[in-house]
C-alpha cells in the first residue's frame, strides 16, 4: 500500500529553488534512503514531508488523502536535534510525548518501552548532557517513535557520529524497519546500501534516480575495463580508442583509465591486442562493474 505520495513538490527560498519539483511514492513497510550531496535539498524536502515547512507548491498525500495535519502520522528526527542537557532521558521522552499529545498513562508506558528498545533503560535517569553522541541519537529515535508514527523520517541520522555510534544507530534502524516505514537521508552511499530497500537520489533540488535499490544497481551496472599504466604517456592511444563502437566512455585519472564498453568480450580482446602490439607499458588490466558509487558520482557531477 502507498503510504506517502508526493507530486511536484517545490520549495523556494527567495531565488533559490531548494526543492525543484520532486515526485515519488513510499510504500508501506519499506526503508527508503534519500541520497544526495550537501545542498541537494534533502533537509528541505524532509521538513516539508514532516509538516515543518510549508511547500511553495505541489502536493503531499498520506494514505491516499491530503492530510490537514500530517504530524501525528510522522515521527521526525532533525539533522541537528536539540536536547535539553539538564533533563534525563526519561524526562525528555515524557516531554516529547506531551508535545505529541500522548496521554500521561500511555506516555509512561511507551517511554519505558522505548528506552528499553534503544538500550537506554539503565541510563534513563542520567542527564542527557552526559550521554555520548550515539546515546543522544538513540534517544532521538525513541523521541520520534513516541506517538507510534506510521512513517519515521530521519535526517542524516548517522552523519555526525563516530564509527561506534554509527554502528549502534544503524543496527537500531535495522530493527525499527521491521515494523515502521522509514525515510532517511544521507550523503553516505554506504549507509544507503546497507539498510535501504529503495533509494531516491537527489541533485540540485531534483530527483535524479529512484527505485528499488537492487533494480537501480542492476540497471546502472555497466562493464568497465580499468587499465593502470606505468606512466601517463599512453594518453594518445586512449584518445584513439574512443572511435571504436564498443567503447562508450573513456575516463582518465592520472595513470588509470576506466573504459566503459558496450561489448565486453569483443572489447577486451581488441584492447589487449592493441596493448601488446603497441607495447604499451601497463601495470594492471582488470574487468570491473560500475557500482552505486560510480552512479552517484555521475549524477552529482552532471
Ligand atoms: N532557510 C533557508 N533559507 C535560504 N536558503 C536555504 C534555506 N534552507 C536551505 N536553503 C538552501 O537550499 C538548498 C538545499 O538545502 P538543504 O535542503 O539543506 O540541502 P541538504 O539537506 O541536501 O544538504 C541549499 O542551497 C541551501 O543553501
Ligand atoms: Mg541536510
Amino acid at each position: 500500500m502507498e503510504l506517502l505520495s508526493v507530486t511536484d513538490l517545490v520549495k523556494k527560498f527567495g531565488d533559490t529553488n531548494a526543492v525543484n519539483g520532486i515526485t515519488f511514492n513510499i510504500e508501506e513497510g519499506r526503508c527508503v534512503s534519500l541520497l544526495g550531496s550537501n545542498g541537494a535539498g534533502k533537509t528541505t524536502a524532509l521538513k516539508m514531508l514532516s509538516g515543518l515547512l510549508e511547500p511553495t507548491s505541489g502536493s503531499i498525500y498520506f494514505q491516499g488523502t491530503k492530510q490537514r495535519d500530517i504530524r501525528k502520522y510522522i515521527g521526525y528526527l532533525p539533522q541537528y536535534p536539540a536536547f535539553f542537557n539538564w533533563m534525563s532521558g526519561k524526562e525528555f521522552l515524557i516531554f516529547a510525548a506531551e508535545l505529541a499529545k500522548v496521554n500521561r498513562k500511555e506516555a509512561e508506558k511507551r517511554s519505558e518501552e522505548l528506552l528499553e528498545r534503544v538500550g537506554l533503560l539503565d541510563a534513563r535517569k542520567r542527564k542527557i548532557g552526559g550521554y555520548s553522541g550515539g546515546m543522544k541519537q538513540r534517544l532521538g529515535l525513541a523521541q520520534a517513535l513516541i506517538h507510534r508514527p506510521k512513517l519515521l523520517i530521519l535526517d542524516e541520522p548517522v552523519s555526525a557520529l563516530d564509527p561506534l555510534g554509527r554502528r549502534e544507530v544503524l543496527d537500531m534502524m535495522r530493527e525499527i524497519k521491521q515494523e515502521t516505514t522509514i525515510l532517511f537521508s544521507t550523503h553516505v552511499l554506504h549507509d544507503a546500501q546497507e539498510i535501504s530497500d529503495d533509494i531516491l537520489i537527489m541533485n540540485n533540488g531534483e530527483i535524479a534516480i529512484s527505485g528499488e535499490l537492487e533494480t537501480v544497481m542492476e540497471q546502472y551496472r555497466k562493464p568497465i575495463i580499468r587499465i593502470e599504466f606505468e606512466s601517463a604517456e599512453s594518453l594518445e592511444w586512449l584518445n584513439r580508442i574512443e572511435i571504436y563502437s564498443f567503447v562508450s566512455v573513456v575516463n582518465i585519472q592520472g595513470n588509470v583509465a576506466s573504459i566503459e564498453l558496450t561489448d565486453m568480450e569483443y572489447g577486451r580482446q581488441i584492447l589487449l591486442e592493441e596493448i601488446v602490439n603497441q607495447r604499451l607499458p601497463i601495470r594492471k588490466f582488470e574487468l570491473v562493474q560500475t557500482t552505486l558509487e560510480d552512479l552517484f558520482m555521475e549524477v552529482v557531477k552532471a
